[in-house]
C-alpha cells in the first residue's frame, strides 16, 4: 500500500505532476490491519481475560486497537471495561439497528482502545445467517485500527470457525488439562477441514473426498498427509492448493495457567502431533503462569495488566505481546532489557519457581497515566 500525506503547497522544484499538487506518494508500506481472532474449542480456557489484558497491554505500547466480543453466546468481555450494561453491542449491527459496526464500537479510558460488546441477548453464533455472517465479516475487516482482537466463544460451530478463519494467525488459547488440548486440537481439525472445503467448494470430486476422509478419520486415526496424497492423486492442482493453504495457515498458541514445567513440555508435543496429523503448523507464542493476581484482578473487573501491573501474570502477558507475537514497543514505555534492575528483581516479578526461566530478564512496565 502507498501512503498519502496532506502537505503545505510544494516548492515549485519538487512538483513532478500538476494533477495532485498538495499530495505526496510517500514509497513506504503502511502497516495493515492484524486481525487477531482468538478462540480455544473449550470453555473456561480464559480466552476473554487473555484477549482483554492482550488487548490492553497493545494498546499501551502504542497502538490503536479494537477489541470485539464475538462470543455472542456468553458475552462478557465488557465487565473489563466498566460497561455493565452496554448501550450498543454486536447485537445492535446484527439485529440491523445500525448498518454500521463502526458505529457500534464504545470507548475505553484510554482513547488507543475500544471495543465492540457481545451483547447477552443474542443466540449463538452458530445462528448467524451466511448473508449476516458475510456482512459482519466485511464490517470487521474494514475497522480502522492497528490491530482487531475477537474473542470467539467455546465450540466448533462453523460461524466461530469462520471468524477464527479471518486470519491465518488465529490465536488459540489452551490450559495444561488434557482436556483442553483435545479441544484445542479438536477445534484445529475443524478449522482446517472446514478451509479445504471452502478452498475446494467448486470442485465437487475433491469436496466428495474430503468429507470420506473426515468421516474415515473419524473412525482411524487418518492423518491428513493422507488425504493430501490422495487429492494430488486425483488432481494435482487442486493437491498443490491444498498444501498451499495449510503452509500459510500459521495459528498461534498461548498457553495460559501454567503451574509447572512440564505443562510447557506437553504443548510442545502437542503442537508437534498436530503437525504430523493435521499437518499444520502451530506457532507457540508463549504461556501465563496461574496467578492469584488474576483472579484478583477479574473479580475487581480489571484486566491485570492495569490491576497488577507487575505481576508474574501481567509480566508473562507483555512476554507473550512482545516476544511471542513480535509487536514492538511504540511508545518506549518500558525498561531497556539489559536494565541492570531487572535480573535482580526476578524472584518477585520474573519467571515463578519451577516454570521455565526466559532467556531475557522481565521487561518492567510504565504505566499510561490515561488510565485509572
Ligand atoms: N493465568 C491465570 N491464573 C489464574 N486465573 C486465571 C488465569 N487466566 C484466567 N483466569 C481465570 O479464569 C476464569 C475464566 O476465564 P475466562 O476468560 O472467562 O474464560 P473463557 O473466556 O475462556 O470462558 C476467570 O475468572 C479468570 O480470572
Ligand atoms: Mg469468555
Amino acid at each position: 500500500m502507498t501512503a498519502q500525506l496532506e502537505t503545505e503547497p510544494r516548492p515549485t522544484r519538487l512538483v513532478p505532476a500538476a494533477a495532485h499538487a498538495n499530495v505526496i506518494d510517500l514509497d513506504c508500506k503502511v502497516p495493515e490491519t492484524v486481525i487477531w481472532p482468538v478462540a480455544g474449542g473449550k470453555g473456561g480456557t480464559e480466552k476473554s481475560t487473555l484477549t482483554a489484558n492482550i488487548g490492553v497491554g497493545l494498546s499501551l505500547l502504542g497502538y490503536k486497537v479494537i477489541i470485539v466480543d464475538g462470543d455472542l453466546g456468553g458475552a462478557d468481555l465488557h465487565l473489563f471495561f466498566d460497561q455493565v450494561s452496554p448501550p450498543k453491542s454486536l447485537s445492535t449491527f446484527l439485529t440491523l439497528e445500525v448498518d454500521s459496526l463502526q458505529s457500534v464500537l464504545l470507548p475505553t479510558p484510554n482513547q488507543n482502545l475500544r471495543i465492540i460488546c457481545g451483547g447477552s441477548e443474542m443466540v449463538g453464533m452458530a445462528n448467524l445467517s451466511y448473508a449476516t455472517k458475510a456482512k459482519l465479516i466485511r464490517h470487521i475487516l474494514s475497522l480502522d485500527a492497528d490491530y482487531v482482537l475477537i474473542d470467539l466463544g467455546a465450540g466448533s460451530a462453523y460461524n466461530t470457525l469462520d471468524i477464527f478463519s479471518l486470519s491465518d494467525e488465529g490465536i488459540i488459547v489452551t490450559t495444561p488439562e488434557p482436556q483442553a488440548r483435545v479441544d484445542a486440537y479438536g477445534f484445529l481439525k475443524n478449522t482446517v477441514y472446514r478451509k479445504l472445503r471452502h478452498l475446494l467448494n467448486k470442485n465437487e470430486s475433491a469436496t466428495e473426498l474430503i468429507a470420506n476422509f473426515a468421516r474415515e478419520a473419524g473412525r482411524k486415526s487418518g492423518r491428513l498427509e493422507d488425504l493430501l496424497v490422495r487429492l494430488s492423486n486425483d488432481d494435482p492442482i487442486a493437491g498443490q492448493e491444498a498444501r498451499a493453504m495449510l503452509g500459510d495457515y500459521r495459528p498461534k498458541l498461548i498457553l495460559n495457567r501454567v503451574r509447572a514445567r512440564r505443562h510447557i513440555a506437553e504443548v510442545h508435543r502437542f503442537i508437534q502431533l498436530v503437525r504430523q496429523y493435521l499437518s499444520t503448523e502451530v506457532e507457540y507464542v508463549g504461556y501465563v503462569r496461574n496467578d492469584d493476581k488474576m483472579l484478583d484482578a477479574c473479580e475487581k473487573r480489571r484486566p491485570v495488566v492495569l490491576n497488577a501491573p507487575k505481576s508474574g501474570a501481567a509480566l508473562d502477558l507483555y512476554s507473550v505481546i512482545m516476544d511471542g507475537l513480535g509487536v514492538s514497543d511504540r511508545l518506549h514505555r518500558f525498561e531497556p532489557r539489559d536494565c541492570p534492575k531487572s535480573p535482580r528483581r526476578r524472584p518477585s516479578s520474573g519467571n515463578a519457581p519451577g516454570l521455565p526461566s526466559r532467556a531475557q530478564p522481565p521487561r518492567q512496565p510504565i504505566l499510561s497515566a490515561q488510565w485509572h
